[in-house]
C-alpha cells in the first residue's frame, strides 16, 4: 500500500515559493494540506498556487490538525527554534530552515526533544542534496578516494559586493565599533556542515575574519551604515580523523550563486564539486585518479537527480526537491536519518569556535555536546 505524507508549511513567502513548495508539489507521495503565514494574503496566494486546502494565520491552530504528519518551518531565522519546538511538541516530524538557532545549546536541546517525542528532524542544509556533493560523499564512503588527506571548502559569491544591496538577517542594534560575524554565520553554517559530513568531526580550528566593505545598506535602516560587517573568513581545520581542512566564506568574492566548491584529496583519487551556476548549468563534478592525474568531468546519473530535473534546473529547486524527496522517503520508508537538528547544532558549535579563534587569536578545540 502506498502511504502518503500530509504536510503543512509555516511561512509562505519567497523561499517557500521558490524552493520548499515546489519540492512537496513534485513528490507523488506528499499531500500539501495546510499553509500558515501571519500575513493571510501570502498564505492564500500560496494556497491558490499550489492547491492547498487549509489556510491559517496562527501556527498553533494548524498544529491542532491531528492528520498532519509533518510541518515545514520556512520563516525568518529568529522564529525557527520556537516554531520547531511547537511542531515537535505536537508530535509531528519537522523540517526547518537553517539555522535552528544561533547558539548551539538550544539546538542540541531541540534535537533531544525530538528524539524523546519519536519524531524526525531535518535542517535545510540545501547543498547536502546537490547530486555532485552526494556523489562525492559516496566516493569517500566506498573508498574510491582512499584515505582522505585534504578537504577544501569555499562558499563565496558577490551577492553583497555592492554596498547599496541591502544586507539581510542583520541585527541593526549591533555595536559599530567591532567586527560583526556575518558570512561565517550565513554561509559558514552550510559549509561547515558539508565539510563535517565529508570529513567527520572537527577537532580544532584557527581563523581570520575581516570587513572589506566599510559602509553598506542594511535591511531595516535608511542609507549606507558604518558597521564592521565580516564579509570574509578563512579558517584552518584539523579533523578528528586526521585530514587537514581549509575553509573560506565570502560575501564579496566575484562569482555566481551559490558559490560552493568542495575539493577532496585522498590516497587513491581526488574530486572537485563546484556548485556555481554558470551558463545555465547548476554544478559540475570532476574526478582524478592517483594513476591518471588529470581531472575529468563526471555527469550525474538519472538516480542522482530528482525525477523531472536536470542540471539546467535552477539550483534552489534542484537541491530542495532532492532534500524533500530524501526526507519524505526517510519517513515513509523508515530509513536512517541524516542532516538533522543535531547536525545543525554541531555546525553551530564549530562556527562559534571559528569566531572565537579569530577574536582570541589562537587554535580552539571544538567541544563535544
Ligand atoms: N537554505 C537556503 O539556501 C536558504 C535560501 C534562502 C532563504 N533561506 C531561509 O529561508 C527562510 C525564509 O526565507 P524568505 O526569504 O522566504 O523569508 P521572508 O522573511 O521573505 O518570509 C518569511 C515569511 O514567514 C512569515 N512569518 C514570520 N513569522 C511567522 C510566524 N510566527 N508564523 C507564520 N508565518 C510567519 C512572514 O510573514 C513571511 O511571509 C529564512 O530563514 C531564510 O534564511 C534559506
Amino acid at each position: 500500500m502506498t502511504r502518503t505524507l500530509k504536510v503543512g508549511i509555516i511561512g509562505a513567502h519567497s523561499w517557500a515559493e521558490k524552493a520548499h513548495l515546489p519540492g512537496y508539489a513534485a513528490h507523488d507521495r506528499v499531500e500539501l494540506a495546510a499553509v500558515c503565514d501571519i500575513d493571510r494574503s501570502r498564505a492564500e496566494a500560496m494556497a491558490a498556487r499550489f492547491g492547498i486546502a487549509a489556510v491559517y494565520t496562527d501556527h498553533r491552530a494548524m498544529l491542532a490538525d491531528a492528520t498532519l504528519d509533518m510541518v515545514d518551518v520556512c520563516t525568518p531565522t529568529a522564529t525557527h527554534l520556537p516554531l520547531s519546538l511547537d511542531v515537535i511538541a505536537a508530535g509531528k516530524h519537522v523540517m526547518s530552515e537553517k539555522p535552528l538557532h544561533t547558539d548551539a545549546a538550544p539546538a542540541f536541546d531541540a534535537a533531544r526533544q525530538a528524539r524523546e517525542q519519536g519524531v524526525r528532524t531535518k535542517l535545510g542544509f540545501t547543498f547536502r542534496y546537490s547530486p555532485a556533493v552526494r556523489r562525492l560523499k559516496r566516493w569517500i564512503d566506498d573508498g574510491t578516494l582512499g584515505d582522505i588527506f585534504h578537504i577544501h571548502g569555499l562558499e563565496q559569491n558577490s551577492q553583497f559586493l555592492d554596498p547599496d544591496f541591502p544586507l539581510r538577517q542583520f541585527d541593526v542594534t549591533s555595536p559599530r565599533d567591532r567586527l560583526i560575524p556575518a558570512s561565517i554565520i550565513g554561509y559558514g553554517s552550510h559549509l561547515v556542515d558539508l565539510m563535517r559530513w565529508l570529513g567527520g568531526d572537527f577537532a580544532a580550528v584557527a581563523s581570520s575574519m575581516r570587513n572589506f566593505v566599510p559602509e553598506r545598506v542594511v535591511r531595516g535602516l535608511d542609507g549606507r551604515q558604518r558597521f564592521q560587517v565580516e564579509d570574509g573568513t578563512v579558517a584552518l581545520v584539523e579533523f578528528a580523523a586526521g585530514a587537514q581542512g581549509m575553509l573560506q566564506t565570502s560575501y564579496v568574492a566575484v562569482g555566481n550563486y551559490p558559490g560552493i566548491e568542495l575539493r577532496v584529496y585522498g590516497s587513491k583519487g581526488a574530486a572537485v564539486a563546484r556548485l556555481v551556476t554558470e551558463f545555465g548549468v547548476a554544478e559540475t563534478l570532476h574526478l582524478a585518479r592517483a594513476d591518471d592525474v588529470e581531472f575529468r568531468p563526471v555527469a550525474p546519473t538519472a538516480d542522482d537527480l530528482p525525477p523531472g530535473t536536470d542540471l539546467g534546473t535552477p539550483w534552489p529547486e534542484l537541491y530542495f526537491r532532492n532534500l524533500i524527496r530524501f526526507f519524505v522517503d526517510e519517513i515513509l520508508e523508515d530509513r536512517p536519518e541524516e542532516c538533522t537538528f543535531f547536525d545543525g547544532a554541531k555546525s553551530q558549535q564549530i562556527v562559534d569556535a571559528i569566531i572565537a579563534a579569530h577574536f582570541e587569536r589562537r587554535w580552539i578545540d571544538v567541544g563535544r555536546p
